[in-house]
């Protein structure tokens, strides 16, 4: 495919997956972590017109004024599209998080918000409930459809749904073949909350040449007619979590929406699940504030 921007907006290419609170997720969505503010709003129109209907954004990625621009700009109603924004760690407690969530819409420019996430539990700061309340009373206000968490561990959950009640409609983890994060899973499934895949290549790492990842994906890949990147985001997509790669290259985020109309098999299946290692490609959820 070319660098050439798309014109002719094609249908959903993801499925959406529903969420605890009646409300619904496409699986498949574009991050835009590390992509520059004055480069996201053609990404995220272009990836709109290419079938995504889902943009991941954050306060911390400083481009979310892009997103609110890109989603205008590629043709599509605001319902059709379902965007997340998430509140950083220097904003947590009630009037903080509600300050933030204010400058996050400030900056996207939109009415509502589909999704917004306490980013990481920052635990030595001990916030984290707080700010939870703080989401709760948006979500009440229907200033947010949708809340729900990231970097949380099982034992963080635990206490927001002890102190408010208020079960979060999705986790978003670093999660990819090295790092299957079983345990969180098993948690977040228990209490009916969506497993999200943040660094689903872990940051491309499992893509390197000469890698013990790349050699298994391709060999994969090879079998299928598929890429290594597309083998892996299948492998994403058949367990049921939701999967936000990034690009900055339309052709390849438009390479990673083929990844739903075939299937991997259970060897195939069991290969990439040799990879795991317990690597990652960011902080421990307990490490960071
Ligand atoms: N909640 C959190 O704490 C958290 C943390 C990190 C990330 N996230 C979210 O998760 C999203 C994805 O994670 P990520 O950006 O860290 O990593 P990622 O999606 O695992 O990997 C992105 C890297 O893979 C490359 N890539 C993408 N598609 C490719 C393809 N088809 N072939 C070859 N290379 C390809 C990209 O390069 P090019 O850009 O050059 O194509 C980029 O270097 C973020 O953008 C963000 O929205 C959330």
């Amino acid at each position: 495919m070319s660098e050439q921007p798309v014109t002719s907006i094609q249908p959903p290419i993801a499925p959406r997956l529903t969420l605890h609170d009646g409300g619904s997720i496409p699986q498949l969505g574009l991050g835009v972590y590390k992509v520059a503010n004055d480069a996201t709003a053609d990404l995220v129109a272009g990836a709109l017109r290419l079938g995504y209907r889902h943009i991941d954004t954050a306060a911390l990625y400083e481009n979310e004024r892009g997103v609110g621009e890109g989603v205008r700009a590629s043709g599509l109603p605001r319902e059709e599209v379902f965007v997340t924004s998430k509140v950083w760690n220097d904003a947590h407690g009630l009037d903080a998080t509600r300050r933030a969530f204010d400058e996050s819409m400030a900056e996207l420019g939109l009415e509502h918000l589909d999704l917004y996430l306490i980013h990481w539990p920052a635990p030595r700061q001990n916030r984290f409930v707080e700010a939870w309340k703080a989401m709760i009373a948006l979500r009440d206000e229907g200033r947010v459809r949708s809340i729900g968490v990231s970097n949380f561990e099982p034992h963080h959950v635990r206490r927001l749904v002890d102190e408010t009640g208020v079960v979060p409609v999705v986790n978003q983890v670093e999660l990819h073949p090295r790092l299957p994060q079983h345990a969180v899973r098993e948690a977040n499934a228990a209490l009916g909350i969506v497993t999200e895949s943040w660094s689903p290549l872990a940051r491309s790492h499992l893509l390197e040449t000469g890698s013990r990842d790349h050699a298994v994906l391709s060999a994969i890949a090879e079998r299928h007619g598929r890429t290594p990147a597309q083998v892996a985001l299948r492998w994403h997509v058949q367990q049921g979590l939701v999967v936000i790669p990034k690009s900055t290259s339309l052709a390849r985020v438009a390479e990673n929406t083929a990844v739903f109309d075939w299937r991997l098999e259970a060897g195939d299946m069991a290969a990439i699940a040799a990879l795991e290692s317990g690597e990652r490609t960011g902080r421990h959820p307990d490490d960071l504030d």
